[in-house]
This record gives structure tokens, C-alpha cells and sequence, in this order.
């Protein structure tokens, strides 16, 4: 699952060209019953799978936007109570978004979502976003005002380290938090990434397999290592609550990413003496 920049696009929404900004209409009325059954089984899966894995924050989004099992969501419902509670919409685009443009959407608190929907033999695993991905996963956490704020600072510092030749470092922690966080709470440590929520598999795995490293929130840690796409992630990193994301992400980081040009990357599977381990992943014996 990749982080929503670089999708090949679908059928849909490959009709009408995409506006300047590459937006383009869902055209809800275009899906199938086939298009809606296979949300409604991904749906149904992952409600039954997230109720005690899923983040209060998360599951109260879902709740409050009104996503269901019924069908695919019209993207002009959901907006109409997203756009109230926190001010973000979301905008339809076709596929591939070049990063300035997905940044610059964020920036202005709008949340680029595919259109179409994975194939009935894809339900388990998809390495491009779609609608489920998207919606399911993404739209929801923008329901909560401090993860709707940080995800329009995100858009703005991305447009920040595309300047500053900086973006591979920004995206990493794109990708361990927005994508793949873990969250500790009272309850015990929960999900709040999107990549894990529309995931059956990883929404299991990252909590209770043994295999991945699963390490405190450090932020020039993260931003110095290296991610898979193609697999389960070797470490999942854990921040305590919001706050303290919004709190470590909001000065400038360009002196970071000056600090971080002289430090090597790290393997995704890597674990350092400074590191605060929650569980340190055990490899299988070949
Ligand atoms: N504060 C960061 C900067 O100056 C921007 C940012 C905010 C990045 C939130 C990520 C998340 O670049
Ligand atoms: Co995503």
C-alpha cells in the first residue's frame, strides 16, 4: 500500500479529463452492484476485526461520518458533515497526483481520494490505494481536529522539503504514522494508520505478531528509515497520543533535514541501542 501519490488509476474517473488540480467528479451513480458488494464485504471484515484493534478516534470518525456497510460512500454526503465537523473535503482525482499537487491539496485541507475499488481477487491485498483505502482508511482520522490539523501541516511542510530536496525524509514519516501508527491508550495499543485500518491481514499482524519491531515515536528516527511496500512493515512506530505528534512535528525542520543529510538510512527492520522498544521483533527460524 503506498501512500496515495502514485496510483495507476482505474476505469473510473478516466472519462472526463481531470481538472488543473487533478480533480475530477466520482461519478457515484457509475458504480456497479458488484463495486458496492465488494465494499460492503471489505467493510463488514474490518468491523469485526477493528472493534477492539482501531483507535477510539478512528472508529468514532467512521461513526460520526456515516460510512456503513450499505455501500461505497458518495463522496458529497460524507463531505457535507467532514466540511462541518473539521473543515476538510475530499476531492476526487483519477490516479497518479505529483506531489506538489497532492501537498498543496492537503495544505488547504483537502483529502485526494481514488475512486475505484479493488477487484473482488484483490480483497486481501492491494499495493495501490483505493476508495476503501482511501475512505475507509484515511477520511475518518480527518473527523479528529488535532489529526485534521496535522495532517494540513504535513501538506504544507511537504511543499517545504520538496524545496529543501528533502521529501524522502518527509515521507518517511508519512508512512509510520498517517499510513502505519500504532497508538498506546489506556486499552492497550491500538491502530490508527491507514494502511493497517484497510488492511485485514495487518490489522491482526501489527498488534499481535511477534515478527515486527514496534518502537516509541521518535521523529529523526523515523525520518531516517527506510519502508517496504510490498510487504507487512518490519517496525511500527508508537506515538503516546496526538498531541504528542502534532507537539514533535510542529517546529521547523529545516535543520533537520540539514542533521539528516549526514546520517545514514536505516534498514526498515532495524533496532538501535536508543531506541524505546515495546516489543522488539523476533525473526522466525528459517
Ligand atoms: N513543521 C514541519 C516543517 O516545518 C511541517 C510538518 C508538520 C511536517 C507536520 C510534518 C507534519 O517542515
Ligand atoms: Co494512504
Amino acid at each position: 500500500m503506498d501512500d496515495g501519490r502514485t496510483t495507476t488509476g482505474s476505469a473510473l474517473g478516466k472519462t472526463t479529463p481531470p481538472r488543473a488540480d487533478f480533480t475530477i467528479d466520482q461519478d457515484w451513480a457509475a458504480y456497479s452492484p458488484e463495486d458496492h458488494a465488494i465494499w460492503r464485504t471489505l467493510f463488514k471484515r474490518q468491523e469485526a476485526i477493528l472493534r477492539d484493534r482501531a483507535c477510539r478516534e478512528f472508529v468514532d470518525g467512521l461513526v460520526g461520518l456515516g460510512v456503513a456497510a450499505d455501500g461505497i460512500p458518495d463522496f458529497k454526503k460524507l463531505n457535507a458533515v467532514l466540511d462541518a465537523t473539521t473543515g476538510w473535503t475530499i476531492v476526487a482525482v483519477p490516479g497518479l497526483v505529483p506531489d506538489a499537487v497532492f501537498f498543496e491539496h492537503l495544505a488547504n485541507r483537502r483529502f485526494p481520494s481514488t475512486c475505484f475499488i479493488r477487484r473482488a481477487d484483490q480483497l486481501d491485498y492491494l499495493q495501490e490505494p483505493d476508495i476503501f483505502h482511501d475512505v475507509y482508511g484515511h477520511v475518518p482520522m480527518l473527523m479528529n481536529p488535532i489529526f485534521a490539523d496535522y495532517m494540513q501541516a504535513y501538506g504544507k511542510g511537504g511543499l517545504k522539503a520538496l524545496g529543501l530536496g528533502s521529501l524522502h525524509h518527509l515521507a518517511r514519516l508519512y508512512w509510520y504514522t498517517v499510513e502505519f501508527g500504532l497508538i498506546r491508550t489506556q486499552e492497550g495499543l491500538r491502530i490508527y494508520g491507514s494502511g493497517i485500518v484497510s488492511s485485514k491481514g495487518e490489522s491482526i499482524y501489527c498488534l499481535e505478531d511477534a515478527a515486527p519491531n514496534r518502537i516509541g515515536f521518535d521523529l529523526l528516527r523515523i525520518m531516517r528509515t527506510k519502508y517496504r511496500i510490498d510487504d507487512f512493515q518490519e517496525s511500527y512506530f508508537v506515538i503516546d497520543s496526538f498531541d504528542q505528534l502534532f507537539d514533535a512535528t510542529r517546529p521547523d525542520f529545516t535543520p533537520y533535514y540539514a542533521a539528516l543529510r549526514d546520517q545514514p538510512d536505516l534498514e526498515p527492520g532495524t533496532v538501535l541501542p536508543s531506541d524505546s522498544i515495546l516489543h522488539r521483533g523476533i525473526t522466525p527460524v528459517p
